[in-house]
């Protein structure tokens, strides 16, 4: 039996695609090369915005084709639309044989057996269920040898008024210290060398069994064999001054970190519930400089939000021209049905939204491209991850991606490089040792 599965959304998404194919491989499934040949076609859905919504329903349409050719292969969705639409999915895509929670995905071989009994397996639930850390009892399956997720906590408590996730992946749930570590420990026995660790608000992990974050940094670090560490989503209203001073005194964390501002402008921080100034902010990012020496930064942003105007907007430029990001996600604002912000007045015309959108990629872009010439004729360490067309590729500690021409066997190595040329998304670097 061969299983297929589409992933749509964020890493979180991602990782728990490879704990379901970690579920299937205990089950006998081997992965099928496309989805026409598969047994069985999962599709993890995200529903942060409405592009990905729709996105589901097309690939549905077309999947839907492989039962002219294999009628006992079943189709499932999981993930956050899921959870979301519950039944009303499977009235719109009546092509769906099994749907479950983002709480309850241990319960996959429960499900495919109802499935293949001839019933539909929907088991959509309101509440996380007692045994859901039965989950990581299945080794996650990875294509990426050298990097791995790790996720470490569920859910979100935050109450970001854009923000459905709250809905869709329930209240904020740290998974164990011992878990985490037992995992970090089995990986790293696996080859791993960089281990990446995951929540919608990871700052946040701890807080609902007293232990504050820095801890976990500390004792991840202390796993032998872990050579990087990285993390990601902080809350900046989380990133304590203990959080910034561990990162700085922790070698293996690297030198970056992805902090959503969302927006420039206070009003409309407030108006997000983000729990922080525009001021606030940008003293969290002087802290991290002040601890971590050449630390570089990422973000999301909003464009677009109920309310934003012209001088609201500028704000949000302002904070890419102080900061400097590295990389900046950013998105029109998208209402999300039940959301506090989708019946706030002020809804913000679309060709607004795109022509401000248009402006902050082109501010990005001369931004990015003075970063990138900095890197030329610096030195960077870089782990090697892949070999692609004759070069070896990898990250650096500031995360940016770096080629290297070079010979013998480079991968999962970290090496020290001299960066020749630099353009905005990749750099030419040679070796230097
Ligand atoms: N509209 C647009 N972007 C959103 N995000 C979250 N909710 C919405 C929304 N309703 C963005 C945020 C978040 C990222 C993962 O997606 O910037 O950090
Ligand atoms: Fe999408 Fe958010 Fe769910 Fe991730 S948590 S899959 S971004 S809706």
């Amino acid at each position: 039996m061969k299983y297929y599965i589409k992933t749509f959304g964020c890493q979180m998404n991602f990782n728990d695609s490879e704990r379901l194919r970690g579920i299937l491989h205990s089950m006998g499934y081997q992965p099928a090369q496309n989805w026409e040949d598969a047994d069985l076609i999962l599709i993890n859905t995200c529903t942060i915005r409405e592009k990905p919504d729709q996105k589901v329903y097309s690939h549905l349409g077309e999947y839907k084709k492989i039962k002219e050719k294999n009628p006992k292969a079943l189709i499932g969705v999981c993930g956050c639309l899921a959870q979301r639409m519950g039944e009303e999915l499977v009235q719109k895509a009546p092509v769906v044989d099994l749907m479950f929670s983002s709480f309850n995905m241990h319960q996959l071989p429960e499900l495919i057996q109802q499935a293949q009994a001839g019933y539909r397996a929907i088991a959509i639930l309101e509440e996380p269920p007692e045994d859901e850390d039965r989950l990581w009892d299945f080794p996650t399956i990875r294509d990426n040898q050298f990097c791995a997720y790790v996720t470490v906590m569920k859910g979100c408590d935050k109450n970001c008024t854009y923000c459905v996730v709250p809905k869709t992946r329930g209240r904020q749930r740290s998974r164990s210290l011992e878990s985490i570590l037992s995992e970090v420990r089995a990986l790293v026995e696996d080859g791993v060398k960089e281990i990446h660790l995951l929540g919608q608000n990871v700052t946040a992990w701890g807080q609902d069994i007293g232990i504050p974050f820095e801890e976990l940094l500390y004792r991840v670090a202390q796993v032998q064999g872990v050579e990087r560490i990285r993390f990601t989503t902080g809350h900046p209203k989380d990133l304590t001054e203990n959080i910034a001073k561990a990162m700085g005194e922790i070698p293996q964390v690297c030198e970056h970190i992805h902090l959503p501002v969302q927006a420039g402008s206070s009003r409309i921080l407030k108006l997000m519930d983000r729990g922080y100034t525009k001021e606030e902010y940008l003293e969290k990012i002087e802290m991290l400089k002040s601890y971590v020496k050449g630390i570089t930064f990422s973000t999301d942003i909003i464009v677009g939000f109920p309310t934003e105007t012209e001088e609201d907007f500028e704000e949000t430029l302002d904070v890419l021209k102080k900061v400097r990001f590295e990389q900046v996600f950013s998105f029109k604002y998208s209402p999300r049905p039940d959301t506090p912000a989708y019946s706030m007045d002020g809804q913000i015309p679309d060709d607004v939204k795109t022509k401000r959108m248009s402006r902050l990629l082109e501010l990005q872009k001369s931004i990015l491209s003075d970063i990138a010439s900095s890197y030329e004729n610096t030195q960077q360490e870089v782990l090697i991850e892949g070999y692609e067309n004759g070069k070896f590729i990898g990250r650096t500690r500031t995360n940016r991606w770096a080629s290297i021409k070079g010979q013998g066997n480079l991968l999962g190595r970290v090496v020290k490089v001299k960066v020749i040329s630099s353009k905005p998304y990749s750099m030419d670097c040679e070796l230097l040792e």
